[in-house]
């Protein structure tokens, strides 16, 4: 940042997300009473597409903890000397604006929240609903100690767990939402089962062959919850969550020309679509836009690589790129439907993403 620009301010940051249209209600006040700054360490990290860069210098760690980014508290899960991971971090604003939004509070209601971080969301519960209606679990002992120390400075004493939340909180009973604030693979079924019937579950998931997305799901009498997905959503994973590397691919490869450019692969209809046809695929990717490069697996040893403008590589048994563009096709009969025209239904066998309506469920393409 230059002499001459302005560091940004909270303030400026939180005109921001109300000038997008994401702080409505009594959430704009709740913003402006907690600064995120109060719970942002000193040592942080920026998420960089391929790494994480440590922050040097006040000014620079102003202008990240005011500006609509995450900033990363924590790698490889506190380790020393690891890969450089991000495994904890106080989440991008909007995004946390339009996740409480999502959640729909009224007053008088308790909010579960899973992966406490930095305590910064719990605070804009508290300070939206009053303390001891919020209840927050954390996995990370250290983090969860810096979270309680940065909430009570400020003044907010939730109820504060240390433990895996994706297994019942012993004795809370049942609350009226639950915000996930790590990715989930999957909905577990006990997350539900803490969930008032009529209750609203908001979280981020990411699959195998997703880049992430939001779903917020209603909780039914008989303890399914269903509803739609929510646009976008880039979250660390929940622990026991955490996505796999691609498989082991087999054989030497195989080139054709490509009949699809791969970028269509992460555009988020067509990664929910496809998620659900070819279940446990596994896809990365390098690059946005212009050029992209994919990789996908499957365990059998099948695989492809793609790249924007070149031919693509196929491995290992079956021909895995052309079951991708036969879906592809079947996603553009389909009118090529947006993310937000997709749900999920989850059960106490099982999750099940649905186009449209909830009868309409997307089955695996093959058994
Ligand atoms: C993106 S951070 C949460 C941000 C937080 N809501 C905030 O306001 O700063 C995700 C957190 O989830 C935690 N986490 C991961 N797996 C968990 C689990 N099984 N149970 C509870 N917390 C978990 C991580 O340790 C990490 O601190």
């Amino acid at each position: 940042m230059s002499a001459a620009e302005e560091v940004p301010t909270y303030p400026g940051l939180v005109q921001e997300l109300a000038d997008r249209g994401l702080l409505t209600g009594r959430w704009r006040q709740v913003f402006e009473a907690v600064p995120r700054s109060r719970f942002v360490p000193a040592d942080v990290w920026r998420q960089l597409p391929d790494r994480c860069e440590p922050v040097v210098g006040t000014d620079a760690w102003l202008a990240l903890v005011n500006s609509d980014e995450p900033v990363v508290t924590q790698l490889d899960d506190g380790a020393e000397g690891g890969p450089g991971v991000a495994t904890s971090s106080n989440s991008m604003p909007s995004m946390v604006a339009r996740m409480l939004g999502l959640l729909d509070v009224e007053d008088r209601q308790r909010v579960l929240e899973i992966g406490t971080g930095t305590g910064y969301v719990s605070a804009l519960l508290c300070e939206r609903l009053g303390e001891d209606l919020v209840h927050s679990v954390e996995l990370d002992p250290v983090v969860a100690r810096q979270a309680a120390e940065a909430l009570a400075q400020s003044g907010y004493r939730p109820h504060l767990r240390v433990g895996d939340g994706e297994q019942p909180w012993p004795g809370l009973g049942l609350v009226d939402r639950l915000i996930a604030t790590c990715a989930l693979r999957y909905v577990p079924y006990a997350l539900l089962r803490q969930v008032r019937p009529g209750g609203i579950v908001v979280a981020p998931l990411a699959r195998e062959f997703w880049s992430g997305a939001l779903v917020r799901l209603q909780v039914q009498a008989d303890g399914t919850a269903m509803g739609p997905f929510c646009g976008g959503a880039t979250y660390m994973p929940m622990r026991a969550h955490r996505l796999p590397d691609l498989h082991d691919v087999q054989g030497r490869g195989r080139a054709r020309a490509a009949g699809l450019d791969p970028a269509r692969l992460l555009d988020l209809g067509f990664a929910l679509y496809a998620g659900a046809r070819l279940p446990r695929v596994r896809l990365i990717h390098k690059g946005a836009g212009e050029g992209v490069q994919v990789w996908v697996t499957r365990e059998n040893g099948a695989g492809a690589t793609a790249a924007t403008g070149e031919e693509v590589w196929q491995y290992g048994p079956g021909f895995l790129w052309e079951e991708i563009e036969q879906v592809w096709w079947e996603y553009e009969t389909e009118g090529r439907p947006d993310a937000d025209q997709f749900g999920l239904t989850v059960t106490n066998r099982g999750q099940q993403v649905w186009l449209r309506d909830p009868s309409e469920v997307v089955r695996p393409s093959r058994a």
